[in-house]
């Protein structure tokens, strides 16, 4: 699905990896490695410098800009609505192509486990983990077949980040999604992953299962920041 080679752009050096159609990637490592750099390349978000990325077997570049954030949805930390109803944020994306039919918006609050009646609400009124639903519905609107999360829950309290994993486990098994996650949390990680990758210093140093490569860590530099 995701083809990364040789890949350079800013701190990210030499990036070689692949990503299989429902693979669930954790993308983890020290603050400063690279990790929103390297996830803003798969939206392009970010543009590579040198190397080259293929999506779907065709080289990122030649799909327009459009056509692949609707396929490669990105969530980030603190959720980016803009003012107004829960409504008018998850129709937005499907509006402007013409794509929005009425009978969703109660589907897209179905699938992150909010109440219909919340459509009409104020999104100012709402908490942090229901806005963070709320986003993650806004993304799905667009049916993407990949979800790049950018720390999707290290802002919110620990109970509140546990639902949203919820939410994420169930997204990711009943639409046959495919994840880039990255988190600082490794309780986490082992829960929601079945890859990893642990990037260093702009370097990809550990390609491996999750959570095996956190019980068994190759590298010194892996083992070393498992320990702190
Ligand atoms: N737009 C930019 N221009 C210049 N340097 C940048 C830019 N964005 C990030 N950087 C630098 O690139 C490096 C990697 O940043 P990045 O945000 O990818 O790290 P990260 O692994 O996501 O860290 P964190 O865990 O703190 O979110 C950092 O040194 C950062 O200062
Ligand atoms: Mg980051």
């Amino acid at each position: 699905m995701f083809r990364f080679e040789h890949v350079y752009q800013g701190v990210l050096q030499d990036i070689n990896f692949s990503m299989e159609k429902q693979d669930k990637v954790i993308l983890f490592g020290p603050s400063g490695a690279g990790k929103s750099t390297l996830l803003f390349l798969l939206n392009r978000l970010n543009d590579s410098e040198q190397g080259d990325i293929y999506f779907n077997g065709k080289p990122i570049e030649e799909h327009s800009i459009t056509d692949l954030r609707k396929q490669v949805g990105l969530v980030l930390q603190a959720p980016n609505l803009f003012p107004g109803t829960v409504l008018d944020n998850i129709k937005y994306g499907p509006s402007l192509f013409g794509e929005w039919e009425e009978h969703k918006g109660k589907e897209l609050l179905d699938y992150v486990q909010l109440p219909s009646d919340y459509l009409d609400r104020d999104v100012d009124q709402l908490s942090g983990g229901e806005k963070q639903r709320v986003s993650l519905a806004r993304t799905l609107a667009n049916s993407p077949e990949v979800l790049l999360l950018d720390e999707p829950t290290s802002a919110l309290d620990y109970r509140t980040a546990e639902e949203i994993e919820e939410v994420l486990e169930c997204l990711m098994e009943e639409h046959k999604l495919t994840m880039l996650m990255v988190t600082h949390n490794l309780s986490q990680a082992r829960r929601l992953g079945n890859r990893g990758l642990f990037i260093s210093d702009g370097q990809i140093l550990e390609d491996g299962k999750m959570p095996q490569m956190l019980d068994q860590p190759k590298t010194e530099e892996l083992a070393k920041f498992l320990e702190q």
